[in-house]
């Protein structure tokens, strides 16, 4: 079984370059199936979450092409035949279902399984499945699988499959802003999503789309609005750079930095997580061209109160990343979870390392810590993961962190990258 294995102690030092965004990357490629002819996507991260999208595309009949030492991705969706994302690789990345959006655009029907629970929470698409019904489609859900047919879109074999409409999203909900956005791109009319998600990937997805040919408004704002066109075409573009990661990297290196610079680390994106890292004391510093720099602190880091909430608000991906900071922080610190409502699966590892935290609901209490202490600990899903990483980096003595394929889904190079700031951690098969 795969596992890291990190021996605490060592600083971390130098400079790491932050790589493109999974959480872009994988909605581009999506989209890319409503564009004609060829799409290159640049920048697009090594990770295992890409290998199984490029994998869902290539079974519906894309050509798909990724040159992983360049981080260069090609796709031709022209030969794609079916609109079926089979439950193999749903179940493998849930993802998966953000292929729904673009091929109901562009065949007026798709079948894909339901994307099952995960570590962090249920997970459900009801909010998805709405913004398609409000746009003329009909989804029955058996066997496992969502099937969703454009019925009352536009007119009789007309080009376009669905119609415009005004949509109030519940929840600003990543994944329903994106595939609604998708679905509207080739409907007919204009489509209006309100209390949309204003994660900065969604801008990425929404300028990609607008290259391609889209007329895509209010991008960066809750209310998104997206006139159907005819057709889009395949266009170049570059993937932006990965927020979580690079949060990831500040707090490896409040950990346990003495000079760290982290490039594409892209301040605005991330403003509230920045924000607090400064309250707590982390010497944190915003450079020029996207580099953040965070050098050891000079005082006691304090106590803190974070709770997770949408774009803007602090990032519920760096809940258990900022948790491994605030474990040995002197004093009480409370993390509440408000996106997810499982999302402290990774706090009894971290407890075994010797940790002082208790859940309360939706409510982590952290008892800071002298030391934590190397133990062997596993992922539980890609953010805790990475966590547990971390926590080896100051723990005393020996970390194994198992169930790593939890890790590798998500993060490119991620030991190497450690490695070469100066951790001692290595991937052991
Ligand atoms: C995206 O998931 C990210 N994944 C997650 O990152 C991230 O944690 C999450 O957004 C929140 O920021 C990808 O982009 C691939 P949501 P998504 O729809 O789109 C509920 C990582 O570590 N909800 O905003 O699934 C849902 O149950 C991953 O990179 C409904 O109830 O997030 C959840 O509680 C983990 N009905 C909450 O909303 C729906 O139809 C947030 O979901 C949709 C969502």
């Amino acid at each position: 079984m795969t596992k890291f294995i990190i021996k605490g102690g060592n600083k971390l030092n130098g400079k790491v370059k932050i790589s493109g965004a999974k959480n872009s990357a994988l909605k581009i490629m999506a989209a890319a199936i409503m564009a004609g002819g060829r799409t290159i996507l640049k920048n697009v991260p090594v990770i295992d979450d890409v290998l199984t999208m490029a994998e869902v595309l290539n079974q519906l009949g894309a050509e798909v092409d990724f040159d992983t030492s360049h981080n260069i991705l090609e796709i031709n969706p022209d030969n794609i035949k079916s609109f079926e994302a089979p439950y193999e690789l749903v179940r493998k990345m849930r993802a998966s279902i953000l292929v729904a959006g673009p091929l109901l655009s562009r065949f007026g029907e798709v079948k894909v399984a339901i994307p099952g629970g995960c570590n962090i929470g249920s997970r459900q698409i009801d909010l998805h499945l709405k913004g398609f019904e409000l746009m003329g489609a009909e989804n029955v859900i058996e066997h496992g699988y969502v099937y969703s047919k454009a019925v009352s879109g536009a007119a009789k074999g007309a080009k376009r499959k669905l119609k415009g409409a005004e949509i109030n999203l519940e929840f600003p909900s990543r994944g329903a802003t994106e595939n609604i956005m998708m679905a509207a791109c080739l409907s007919s009319g204009k489509t209006i999503i309100n209390n949309a998600a204003k994660e900065p990937e969604i801008n990425d997805l929404a300028n990609f789309l607008n290259k391609c040919g889209a007329k895509i408004s209010g991008i960066g704002t809750d209310s998104i609005v997206i006139e159907g066109v005819d057709e889009l075409a395949g266009c170049q573009y570059e993937i932006m750079s990965d927020s979580i990661e690079a949060g990831t990297f500040i707090i490896a290196s409040a950990l346990c930095g003495k000079k760290v610079e982290i490039a594409g680390a892209v301040w605005e994106n991330m403003g509230i997580f920045c924000q607090k890292l400064k309250d707590i004391g982390v010497n944190i510093e915003n450079k020029e061209n996207s580099t953040i720099i965070i050098k050891k602190s000079k005082g006691i880091l304090k106590p803190a109160y974070i709770s997770t909430l949408p774009y803007p608000g602090f990032p519920t991906d760096l809940q258990p990343i900022a948790t491994v900071l605030l474990c040995t922080i002197p004093g009480i610190s409370i993390v509440t979870e408000n996106v997810f409502e499982n999302r402290f699966m990774y706090v009894d590892e971290l407890n075994r390392m010797g940790a002082n935290i208790k859940i309360d609901g939706h409510h982590a209490v952290i008892t800071g810590v002298n030391k934590l202490s190397g133990a062997p600990v596993s992922a539980t899903d890609l953010r805790a993961g990475a966590a547990l990483i971390l926590a080896g980096l100051i723990a005393d003595g020996t970390t194994e962190v198992y169930e790593i394929n939890h890790v590798l889904r998500g993060y490119e190079n991620f030991d190497k990258k450690l490695r070469n700031l100066g951790a001692d951690i290595i991937k052991v098969s």
